[in-house]
């Protein structure tokens, strides 16, 4: 476990005060809990149903080797919040993007222009029928999702159960579920355009994969 782990109380805070804890979050630990004004936790299951057509795509690197092949998962993209149920996902990315951009020294709208640049995009995962089969008879200890990052900008992760971070001084250590917040973690592609100032934070997990990850990225589908 971590002493203390970056918590921010909403998106509603001062300006300065978000951008100080973005900072300090992103740099020493590659994530950050926030408040989940947008009730993520309540609503997304419902929101799955609204899926359109989700493809296989790859979404991690593996920690050590960085090969990419190993993670893949059934997304959808969105390109905008059109769509009703992405819609509350659009606006607070937006602004979390804004948070971020000043958190590392860049203008305000930079990782907005970086994201379409990069065609970005936004990614809300499918369960398949099979795969829900598959976890219920999942070993709650055995890691089921070995060490990798993220490749995305970011990650947000709703909720997930034996969650579990890396750092050299610590080893693993717990991310725990928190009612009432969501997780950001950063990815590669953030890794990558910052030269290595935040460092996407490396991940596994045990037990079943129960995770509800959304990426906002530019994911490459499985051919
Ligand atoms: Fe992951």
């Amino acid at each position: 476990m971590l002493e203390h782990y970056p918590t921010i109380e909403g998106l509603d805070r001062s300006e300065k005060h978000l951008v100080e804890e973005v900072k300090k979050g992103l740099s020493q630990f590659g994530f950050f809990y926030i408040k989940d004004t947008i009730e993520a936790r309540k609503k997304i299951d419902k929101q799955l149903e609204n899926l359109q057509s989700s493809v296989d795509v790859y979404y991690g690197e593996d920690a050590y080797t960085g090969q990419g092949s190993v993670f893949h998962g059934t997304y959808s993209r969105f390109e905008d919040g059109e769509n009703l149920a992405v819609k509350p996902y659009f606006g607070f990315i937006s602004k979390l993007l804004e948070i971020i951009s000043l958190a590392l020294g860049y203008p305000k709208e930079f990782l907005q222009e970086f994201s379409r640049q990069q065609n970005c995009g936004f990614y809300i995962y499918d369960r398949e029928a099979e795969y829900i089969e598959y976890i219920k008879g999942a070993d709650a200890q055995e890691v089921s999702i070995g060490p990798h990052k993220d490749r995305s900008l970011i990650t947000i992760i709703i909720s997930i159960a034996g969650f579990e971070g890396y750092k050299q001084e610590l080893g693993w250590f717990s991310i725990p579920d928190r009612e009432g917040y969501i997780m950001i973690q950063a990815g590669t592609l953030l890794q990558d355009l910052t030269q290595g100032a935040v460092k996407a934070n490396v991940h596994r997990v045990r037990g079943f994969d129960s995770s509800k990850a959304l990426f906002w990225s530019n994911l490459a589908p499985v051919k």
